[in-house]
């Protein structure tokens, strides 16, 4: 589908890959919704950088865990913008913490997380489900991570709740046809704040360093690079649906000599 002039939530949009995707999408014409949570000033800043390419934004405060924002913020979007082409499921919360570190995550953990990165994603498509059905063509897109297919990244309970998103990527896909698909990204490592608040900065340069060296396309993503892919599904994967796309510059292709 071409984005010239459709409308897309993308839901935490006002700091890194959810930013760079609004950004990515309003240069090709997109009006935007921009969702946060608690970060009103980037939000803020993220609508001027759209707006700049000429589309309209609009932002709303949702907390994706709660039914009711999500329901508010499909409804409010289409009080501006009477339509929905594209919803980009991108809002996400972890705990970072040692995988070997079992003591160190609770069962509230496990709830706040997957409440946020796994039940936000269904509770956004299924108040999205009916103003989606009336486009030809439209997408969904659940931004994953490569923890919940290799069940590595921040934290177990972190882990567990990208590979629900996977499996619920290919559930709903098999329920939304024929207008809507579902698809799913799995970023590797990406570079930004995220990690470097969360790993700490000397852990996130020795990381960095190291896929540097063994990734095929030697360097790790960015925010822009995943945007540039969720592009890529939107305008060019129509007849896609269920796929889950690893995005790590090949990092995952890596084989490790055998240690003990
Ligand atoms: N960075 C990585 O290495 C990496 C790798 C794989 C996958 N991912 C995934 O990519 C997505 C974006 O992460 P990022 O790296 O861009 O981190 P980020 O800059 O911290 O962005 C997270 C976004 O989610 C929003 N958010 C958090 N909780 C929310 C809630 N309950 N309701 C609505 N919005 C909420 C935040 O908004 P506020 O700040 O306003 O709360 C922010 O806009 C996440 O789903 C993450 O799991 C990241």
């Amino acid at each position: 589908m071409n984005l010239k002039d459709s409308v897309a939530i993308i839901t935490g949009s006002s700091s890194g890959i959810g930013a760079a995707i609004a950004r990515c999408f309003a240069a090709e014409g997109c009006h935007i919704v921009i969702n946060y949570s608690r970060n009103d000033e980037g939000a803020k800043k993220v609508a001027a950088d759209c707006e700049a390419y000429g589309v309209q934004t609009l932002v709303m405060k949702a907390n994706v865990a709660e039914d009711e924002d999500c329901r508010a913020l499909v409804a409010g979007t289409l009080e501006k913008f009477g339509k929905l082409n594209v919803l980009v499921n991108n809002a996400g919360t972890t705990k970072f913490c040692d995988h070997r570190n079992l003591a160190g995550l609770n069962k509230q953990d496990f709830l706040d997380i997957y409440a946020v990165n796994t039940v936000g994603a269904y509770q956004m498509t299924r108040a999205a489900e009916n103003a989606l059905r009336q486009q030809e063509v439209a997408h969904v897109i659940n931004m994953a991570s490569i923890a919940g297919i290799a069940g590595v990244g921040s934290s177990i309970a972190y882990a567990a709740s990208k590979g629900a998103m996977v499996t619920m990527t290919m559930s709903l896909a098999r329920v939304l046809g024929p207008q809507i698909r579902v698809n799913a990204i799995c970023p590797g490592f990406v570079q930004g704040d995220w990690l470097a608040e969360g790993m700490g900065q000397e852990a996130y340069d020795r990381t960095l360093g190291g896929i540097r060296k063994i990734a095929p396309l030697a360097d790790a993503v960015t925010p822009e690079r995943i945007a540039d892919t969720a592009r890529g599904i939107v305008t060019g994967m129509d007849w896609t649906t269920g796929e889950t796309i690893i995005v790590d510059g090949g990092t995952h292709l890596h084989t490790a000599p055998l240690r003990r």
